[in-house]
């Protein structure tokens, strides 16, 4: 099969498809014939080398697949060859850049029904992160108050919605170009950041999302209520001073999680998340989807629909 084969850490152009052996499923696990598979900020920081003491080389990147089981190792009951699914790889192993890839049958679940293969790879690490941060790490319930950073992001596209979709109250922030798209999202209170203080506008809330870090992270504390939640996907650099106005300030990683992306699946077939797609790109562009990632400009998700010969 093809594969980007991570073979030295470096820029762009360090992304080269090359041949190499079809993954066997092991126990536990299946084998995906991969349809599409989408980028994710993660995946040019590794390609700098930020796993490397984790990573061996060469290794196959990207964490989001969409795709159809070819094949299912022992022990696998909820799956079958020719089912369509999409997944959210381990972090630490990726192999999403390549026709086939093998993943614990457990991070799975059934591509939903209203989705194409693209729009379906643009989901998982992007949707699971929202929801961890929102309902496991800050545990949200409905009425509460969330402020978004970064709406127009990956993460950020999907948070919104997902909040939405549990009845929360919504602060989104966007640039002015965005803020039309992010209310088309759902969100209850757009705020144009290059224009607007979002720490007068957003006050009392139970929850801030920091998809940024920085001065946006330690400037949103003063948006919280007592008690209230910062949970940043960065780095967290304001703990101490959360400490001191009686907020709580925590990092988390996402992880993969089949079954909680059956309930997002469910959530899309329902109508009530639509994936948001930037560009879809062919396997031959691979180069410059890591590029326009890295930009940081990408409105939602970069997806790679797979077409090799
Ligand atoms: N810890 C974890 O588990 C985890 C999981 C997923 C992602 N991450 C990290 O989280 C970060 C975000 O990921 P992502 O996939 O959402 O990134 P992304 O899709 O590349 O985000 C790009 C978006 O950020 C917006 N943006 C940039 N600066 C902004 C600002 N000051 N205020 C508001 N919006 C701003 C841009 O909108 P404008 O052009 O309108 O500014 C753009 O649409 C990355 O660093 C990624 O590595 C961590």
């Amino acid at each position: 099969m093809k594969a980007v084969m991570v073979s030295n850490f470096g820029g762009p152009e360090t992304l080269l498809w090359k041949e190499t052996e079809i993954p066997q499923p092991k126990p536990h696990e299946v084998l995906i014939k991969v349809k599409a598979a989408a980028i994710n900020p993660v995946d040019w920081k590794v390609r700098e080398g930020m796993l490397k003491d984790l990573m061996q080389l060469p290794f196959v990147l990207g964490c989001d697949v969409a795709g159809i089981v070819q094949e299912v190792g022992s022990g696998v009951d909820n799956f079958k060859e020719g089912d369509e699914v999409f997944a959210m790889l381990d972090l630490t192993k990726g192999g999403g850049y390549a026709e086939f890839v093998t993943t614990e049958a457990e991070f799975v679940a059934l591509k939903p029904k209203r989705l194409n293969f693209e729009e379906a790879a643009s989901v998982p690490l992007a949707s699971l992160t929202a929801w961890q941060a929102m309902f496991d790490e800050a545990q949200l319930k409905a009425k509460q108050k969330v402020l978004i950073h970064a709406a127009s992001g990956g993460v950020g596209s999907f948070a919104v919605q997902i909040a939405k979709a549990h009845d929360l109250y919504v602060a989104a922030t966007t640039s002015t170009k965005n803020i039309k798209l992010i209310k088309s999202l759902g969100a209850d209170l757009v705020i144009d950041y290059s224009q607007e203080d979002f720490t007068t506008l957003c006050q009392n809330y139970d929850m801030v999302l920091d998809p940024l870090g920085g001065e946006v992270q330690s400037r949103s504390l003063k948006c919280l209520k007592k008690g209230g939640t910062l949970v940043t996907i960065v780095n967290l650099t304001c703990q101490e001073a959360a400490k001191k106005v009686g907020v709580t300030a925590l990092h988390t990683l996402v992880r993969p999680d089949g079954d909680r992306l059956a309930q997002i699946a469910n959530l899309i077939d329902a109508g009530k998340i639509k994936p948001l797609i930037a560009q879809i790109l062919t396997s031959s562009e691979i180069q410059a989807a890591h590029q326009l990632s890295q930009s940081g400009r990408a409105q939602g998700k970069i997806v790679i629909k797979m077409q090799l010969n």
